[in-house]
């Protein structure tokens, strides 16, 4: 080879070196994943340390959590990290709330305590809103003779896997059964299917949801508001959909990646957006739904209890898992989406899904940002 054409082949792998390296997710941003910062002396903090990294609805962490009960603690949905949008019951955010009480417990099971909680204790919310009252109190209660929960382990491995999965490749029937397992209780029951013709019409169903939620432009800005933009504003805000890389450290410089653009249906970058969700939804062997006896307010959380339950498990058996809440939202344009999934998986009202996921195997995937607790505590 000769000078100048090793000079071109080093200055070709310097740049894809050095662009592969650009923009990427601040460590800072998913610290949280190694569980509580040492030295912290409150079991609570700790016990909180791992609620934190509950999956929720935008990533939005919409959790604030009162510490003046000494015993204890109070969860409050917090109102300024809601979606009235895409969730305009508020529906998503107590299942997500459900989410971090579960984890709490377990996490509880660790530190040899139990976690008594009682829902709504000033009063259950009215069905179409949330309020500032607390949606949980809970009384940690010493319990030494408490084995820690199996599922304690599987709490740094869980992910929302955003990813095409092997078509080829259905989860078997047992592992289907023991996850559905993990999420049934009273009042709560789950669906799967890994029929290729039933799992198809549902991605089509679940594609064609992304389709009605992006080109409702109030929907969509509700999505781009709460989006950060490359590695610096993940760092300061690590929350919400955050997009990062070369493509959007260059898109963004080169100012063909902006906010508006998003929005811009006829734009090309749009185009690519919505067409790569819904090729998710296809490549998808299995789904699997977590249905409720009524929607009531306490129901909602004991959906999110189960989910997570469902999603550890899901860890713990290397299966990847995806949710997928479109069809199930209650805005107006939705409506007809919601009625055909319902009636396509014979769920009838006074029952409704309240959590339907993708299931299969795919390549691991990374963590998703978090707030470090502090950032969650009411003042
Ligand atoms: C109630 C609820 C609804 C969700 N809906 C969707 C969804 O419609 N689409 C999606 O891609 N992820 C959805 N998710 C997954 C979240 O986006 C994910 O939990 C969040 O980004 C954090 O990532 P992690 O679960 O990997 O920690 C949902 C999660 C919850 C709890």
């Amino acid at each position: 080879m000769d000078r100048r054409r090793f000079l071109e082949v080093m200055t070709v792998a310097g740049a894809a070196t050095v662009l592969a390296a650009c923009d990427r997710m601040p460590a800072s941003a998913v610290a949280p994943w190694q569980g509580p910062p040492a030295g912290t002396a409150d079991p609570r903090m700790r016990m909180l340390s791992w609620a934190v990294l509950a999956p929720n609805s935008h990533n939005l962490q919409s959790w604030q959590v009162d510490m003046r009960p000494a015993d204890g603690m109070l969860l409050h949905a917090d109102p300024t990290r809601l979606l009235p949008q895409t969730d305009p019951l508020g529906r998503q955010i107590l299942v997500t709330l459900g989410g971090f009480l579960e984890l709490l417990d377990i996490a509880a099971s660790a530190e040899g305590y139990r976690a008594d909680i009682a829902l709504f204790p000033e009063g259950t919310f009215a069905a179409d809103r949330l309020d500032t009252r607390p949606v949980a109190a809970v009384k940690l209660v010493r319990d030494p003779a408490r084995a820690v929960d199996p599922l304690f382990a599987v709490i740094p491995k869980r992910r929302s896997s955003k990813v095409a999965y092997d078509t080829a490749r259905p989860v078997p029937a047992a592992v289907i059964a023991a996850l559905g397992k993990a999420a049934t209780q009273p009042g709560l029951s789950y669906g799967a299917t890994s029929d290729p013709v039933l799992a198809r019409e549902i991605g089509g169903l679940a594609a064609e949801g992304y389709r009605v939620e992006f080109t409702a432009p109030a929907k969509m800005q509700e999505s781009i508001d709460v989006i950060r933009l490359g590695a610096d504003e993940i760092a300061r805000e690590p929350s919400g959909i955050t997009l990062h890389g070369p493509l959007f450290w260059w898109g963004t410089r080169l100012g063909f990646i902006t906010r508006e653009s998003m929005l811009d249906t006829s734009s090309a970058g749009f185009k690519r957006q919505l067409d790569s969700r819904m090729a998710l939804m296809h490549a998808t062997p299995t789904w699997i739904w977590i249905e409720s006896d009524d929607d009531s307010r306490p129901t909602q959380i004991e959906a999110g209890r189960a989910y997570l339950r469902l999603d550890l498990a899901a860890a713990a058996a290397g299966v990847a898992i995806h949710p997928n809440s479109q069809v199930l939202q209650e805005f107006v344009e939705m409506q007809p989406l919601y009625r055909r999934f319902h009636e396509r998986i014979g769920v009838a009202a006074p029952k409704r899904v309240q959590m339907l996921a993708r299931l299969g195997y795919a390549d691991a995937v990374p963590p998703a940002p978090r707030r470090p607790v502090d950032r969650i505590l009411k003042a």
